[in-house]
């Protein structure tokens, strides 16, 4: 485990390496205890660098047996070897020479889960961010690209599957029953893009003719037996594949394309040149045991990989500051894929509500930063919401602000430009400033301020005069390290809408740019007159979510319902319904406490009843309207003072209103929901559930309602429906003998499939209340739990802390002291994954003062443990300061 040193990298400090590493060939020779790497590297000095200057190679927990260079081995006087460098301080005075280094690496032991380590007796390695320097030492950074020829042995009955990157380049058999493979890959790629893979596996194959007519052999490699559970993923692949071409005409360039499903895995998964390797809880999938999330889940993350080949491999990052080049990029493109092969308004929906449950509360806690950093002290722990989903918006509002010809022009650019280059963000931008002759200057402070803007605004008309004033003022709240912030360029997209719902006619705008329906917003305060406008309009604002900004509108009531019912763009017409709910909630919670806001309650419940019937709306954008917002939702909302006890009473109160007003349409809406027919996971019967399981989430709050949520558990025929009843009956009916029924059958139908009992444990840590703790507790010692699998660990523990606010926020402190707890344990083995984990006392200071003072105290008890790995000590601290 690396403890912290406390450095402190930083953008500015960034130099290319005085080294290149042109070529590399790796041999390993597996054996769970005693892994042999032979590395032998091809050096050139860069131009301009003094002769023999000296070499300096990353390394991580490394043992060295020897080095050689041009053949001859170096003298211990020759070079430093210490666990994390191998320095020779001389190199040699020709421009280039070969570097041979042979160390040894005990996958068996390796629970960090990074580097070469085995997970179910598979032998795997995950080398983004750092986890190279781990297996050889190397110029571990992602500017070094190098052409890798890999020769792996392994024992054949122990590992008769040998994979690497690139395209297969022979095989064989070696004496005693050992074996080989080689894998050569044409395409230099930086170290963290490695991987290796050896073990018993099942496969899938396919294949996909690419535009050009090359065939490429496709396979998914699962634990054997389970080959039948990857066909979606397969599809989804060959979707992706063929999608890539068509919208942004990208081709896979190898012969063969692999996947690799594992069980202990840090992420969700790695795109490896050639080799992707995955968790396979974002492979795996039939009705039986994932829902329709899981399979959304499997298709995004499935493109996501893959579209890396060219966002992240082909053109790749010059150092680890620039992440959002490639994940920003990358998230963009699979969102784009799946709202094509899905519905776009419902996907918009889904994105912006992710975006704002993880994001915003980053941006505007401890933990914030910019989109591009500019230091850091673990680079693990800048894989966040703010670099992966922010960066995705950034480039969708570089399309808003192109247009999309434009924008498509721009990215061929890049592609043409850059292709086999390790880029920066500004030369990103700078493509698109190129083809549209654009000045993306001031817009470029989305990568480099961190803070999520607000625009405040109102309007007028004047009947008299025919005008319309839009008052629009930006302001970006100070955050850690930045307290003055500079003015953004918010491309605003909007809409006056008519009392008949259509589009109210201007003759002209004055007091900002306004180019197809977007207010380019650049100033302090900008007063936007609309002329010849007749009537008064209701405003429809930041349409699509063009901007990722929070919005504080003075806006009647009337208009807000007007345009929740009317409103022609989709995004903004559920935005407009879901801002009435969470007003109201927020209203509710404050009469709790003793305020008098109007709550709307019956307003609202006749509203939700019509969304519902509404045939001309998806079911899935139903279910979506339908579903009030989250108590975190409304915390984030609320700002200061948190309660969470009062906000799920405020939450359940106003739930059972809208069940109680709409109990008959609501039931006779699910019976003829109920799916006739087989399975499919199709997106619109995907909505259809959706849309009957929120229906029973209302209706299992009125009389009888638990034996509906039993009955709806019993007769359920996939996943999607099991799982929603039992979440129902263990957070609805928490304590009834229906909920401890259920989810003792879960148990005993599921028992021995951990990616389904991850549900189970999910389930139970969500339950409200100040009881969970204890069950948590509990069920750390279910002989399906392990602290040593992230998947478990991230449901039982992560769902409890992240996801449970009654239950987690014990005004007590009992649940921060099991937190505090936890996250130490699982550090001992994996500090990534209790880094993560920590996190979820980020907005800490939000909370009222009892919890606030709790929370600190487990956050000061972490902190204050000793050897605290580097990954923890950057989260705690940061999170203190
Ligand atoms: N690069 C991976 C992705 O976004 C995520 C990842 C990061 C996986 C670090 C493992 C380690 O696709
Ligand atoms: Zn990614």
């Amino acid at each position: 485990m690396r403890t912290d040193t406390g450095h402190v990298f930083k953008l500015e400090d960034y130099r290319p390496s005085d080294y290149l590493i042109l070529e590399t060939s790796l041999v390993f020779r597996l054996s769970p205890e005693a892994t042999r790497v032979t590395a032998t590297l091809t050096i050139e000095r860069r131009d301009g660098v003094v002769a023999s200057a000296p070499l300096v190679l990353d390394g991580d927990g490394l043992t060295l047996i020897r080095v050689a260079i041009d053949g001859r081995e170096l003298q211990p006087a020759d070079f430093l070897a210490t666990p994390d460098q191998l320095t020779i301080s001389q190199a040699p005075a020709a421009p280039r020479f070969q570097l041979l280094i042979e160390t040894e690496v005990a996958p068996a032991g390796n629970e960090t889960l990074m580097g070469l380590y085995r997970s179910s007796s598979v032998y795997c390695t995950q080398c983004e961010a750092e986890g190279f320097r781990r297996i050889t030492y190397f110029l571990d950074r992602p500017d070094i690209l190098s052409v890798y020829t890999v020769r792996i042995e392994a024992k054949l009955d122990e590992a008769p599957l040998l994979l690497s990157n690139g395209n297969p380049a022979g095989s064989g058999d070696l004496a005693d029953g050992w074996h080989y493979a080689v894998w050569h890959d044409p395409f230099p790629k930086p170290s963290y893009l490695f991987a290796l893979v050896a073990g018993a596996l099942g496969k899938v194959a396919d294949s996909f003719v690419t535009l050009s007519g090359r065939t490429v052999e496709l396979g998914i490699y699962v634990e054997p037996g389970k080959e039948w559970l990857a066909g979606y993923a397969m599809d989804a692949l060959k979707r992706s594949m063929k999608w890539d071409e068509e919208a942004f005409g990208r081709e896979y360039d190898l012969d063969v394309f692999n996947i690799v499903a594992v069980s202990d895995f840090n992420m969700g998964a790695m795109e490896n040149k050639g080799l992707n390797i995955f968790n396979d809880k974002y492979v795996l999938a039939d009705e039986e045991t994932a829902t329709d999330a899981d399979f959304a889940n499997i298709e995004a993350i499935i493109a996501h990989e893959y579209f890396h080949n060219w966002t992240g491999n082909r053109i790749t990052c010059r150092d680890w500051f620039q992440l959002c080049l490639k994940e920003g990029l990358t998230v963009f493109r699979d969102h784009e894929f799946s709202a094509d092969q899905r519905s776009r308004a419902v996907k918009r929906i889904a994105e912006v509500r992710t975006l704002r449950a993880h994001q915003f509360p980053e941006d505007q806690g401890p933990l914030a930063h910019p989109v591009r950093p500019r230091r850091y002290r673990e680079i693990n722990n800048f894989y966040t919401a703010t670099v992966y989903e922010k960066g995705s918006e950034v480039v969708r509002m570089i399309r808003t602000i192109l247009g999309a010809e434009a924008f498509r022009a721009g990215m061929d650019l890049y592609f043409e430009r850059h292709d086999g280059e390790a880029a920066t963000i500004e030369d990103f931008l700078k493509v698109f400033e190129d083809v549209s002759g654009r000045d993306l200057s001031q817009f470029a402070l989305w990568y480099h301020q961190a803070g999520t803007p607000n625009l405040t605004v109102s309007s007028t008309h004047n009947p008299a005069a025919r005008e319309f004033t839009l008052e629009i003022e930006q302001s970006v709240p100070p955050t850690p390290s930045e307290s003055r912030k500079r003015l953004m360029h918010i491309p605003l997209a909007f809409g006056l809408v008519g009392a008949d719902g259509r589009p109210v006619a201007y003759d002209g705008v004055e007091g900002a740019t306004v180019e197809d329906g977007v207010i380019h917003i650049r100033k302090r305060r900008q007063v936007v007159r609309f002329s010849g406008v007749a009537e008064r309009p209701a405003v429809s604002l930041n349409r699509g979510f063009s901007a990722p900004i929070t919005l504080s509108v003075e806006q009647k009531a009337d208009d807000q319902f007007f345009l929740a019912g009317h409103d022609s763009d989709s995004f903004s017409r559920w935005q407009a319904f879901n801002t009435l709910l969470t007003d109201a909630l927020i209203a509710a919670f404050r009469q709790i406490l003793g305020g008098k806001e109007p709550v709307y309650t019956a307003r609202l419940s006749e509203l939700a009843g019509k969304i519902a019937a509404d045939e001309a709306l998806e079911p899935a954008y139903r279910a979506l309207a339908l579903a009030l917002p989250g108590e975190a939702d409304i915390a984030r909302d609320i700002g200061k003072g948190i309660d969470p006890d009062a906000i799920l009473t405020a939450r359940e109160a106003l739930a059972l209103a809208i069940a109680k007003a709409n109990g008959q349409a609501f039931s006779s809406l699910y019976d003829r929901l109920a799916d006739k027919g087989p399975f499919s996971p199709d997106a619109a019967s995907a909505g259809r559930r959706a849309l009957r399981n929120i229906l029973l989430d209302y209706l299992a709050l009125l009389p009888e309602g638990t034996e509906l949520a039993a009955r709806h558990f019993r007769s359920a025929t996939n996943m999607t429906d099991r799982a929603a009843a039992l979440t129902v009956l263990a957070h609805r009916h928490r304590g009834s003998p229906e909920a401890a029924k259920a989810l003792a059958d879960f148990e005993a139908k599921y028992g021995s499939d951990a990616l389904v009992m991850d549900k189970w444990f999910q389930i139970q840590a969500g339950v409200p209340g100040p009881q969970t703790v204890e069950t948590v507790r509990t069920l750390t010692k279910h002989a399906g739990f392990s602290m040593a699998n992230p998947n478990r660990v991230r449901s039982l523990v992560g769902t409890f802390s992240s996801a449970n606010q009654t239950g987690f926020h014990r005004p007590d402190g009992e649940g921060y002291r099991f937190f505090a707890e936890t996250v130490l344990e699982v550090e001992k083995r994996n500090p990534q994954v209790a880094a993560r984990l920590a996190t979820a006392l980020r907005s800490w200071r939000s909370l009222e003062p009892v919890r606030q003072a709790k929370a600190r105290e487990a956050l000061l008890t972490i902190a204050g443990a000793e050897n605290l790995s580097a990954d923890l000590r950057d989260i705690v601290e940061r999170t203190l300061a």
